[in-house]
């Protein structure tokens, strides 16, 4: 399959592990024990360099629905580090990586209710979202599939290709959260969601 429908293809960076701690202020310790959703996971790096850590993530990106192939053509021309990318686009396919892989779209996430203790993105969603409804659903699928007493972590707290409506629909979705029991703070340029 193609991906005409399935989003607007954004090309993942290699950001690794230091880069996702320091930028959610998380810790190893933070997710152990936990089963974790990687909202926006790209190249899977975040898992890949935790595998010697026994961690529960799931990797859930639009990614995955293209074949190995498909990825492969989409990255050829890719200027930087294509060494670590090669690396990365292998592992994906490989059959003993560190992380359940996932195709779909955040807001439209294809797990049960109740079925997370820690959600990330990092410059997954809302970032990237297209417009209003999208971040709207978006947060509404966060709180689905958020287990109560659970976390979700988002980085970063600015929009890319932010406009009024955009904004004004994030700003709400938080308001609606904490009005239903979440408790939000800022960390750093990161959102903490806290579900009670
Ligand atoms: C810049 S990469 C970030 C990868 C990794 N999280 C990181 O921080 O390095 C953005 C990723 O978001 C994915 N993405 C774009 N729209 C999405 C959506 N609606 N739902 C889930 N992932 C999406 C893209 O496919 C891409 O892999």
């Amino acid at each position: 399959m193609g991906n005409e429908h399935l989003w607007e293809e954004i090309r993942p960076t290699a950001r690794g592990m230091s880069e996702h701690f320091e930028d959610f202020g998380l810790s190893i310790d933070d997710l152990r024990g936990k089963k974790i959703l990687d909202i926006g996971s790209g190249l899977n790096q975040l898992a890949n360099e935790l595998k010697e850590d026994n961690l529960d993530i799931t990797s859930l990106d639009p990614l995955y629905a293209l074949s190995a192939e498909e990825r492969e053509a989409l990255y050829e021309d890719y200027e930087d580090g294509s060494e670590e990318l090669q690396k990365l686009l292998h592992q994906l396919k490989s059959e003993n990586r560190s992380s359940k892989l996932v195709a779909g779209r955040s807001d439209a996430l294809p797990f049960a209710n109740d079925s997370f203790d820690l959600i990330i993105s990092h410059y997954g969603s809302p970032f990237y979202a297209e417009d209003a409804e999208k971040v709207t659903q978006f947060f509404s699928e966060l709180n689905r599939v958020l287990r109560s007493g659970g976390e979700a972590r988002i980085y970063p707290t600015w929009l890319r290709n932010s406009d009024i409506k955009k904004s004004a629909a994030v700003k709400k979705c938080l308001k609606d959260l904490e009005e239903g029991g979440f408790h939000i703070e800022q960390i750093g340029s990161s959102w903490m969601l806290k579900k009670s």
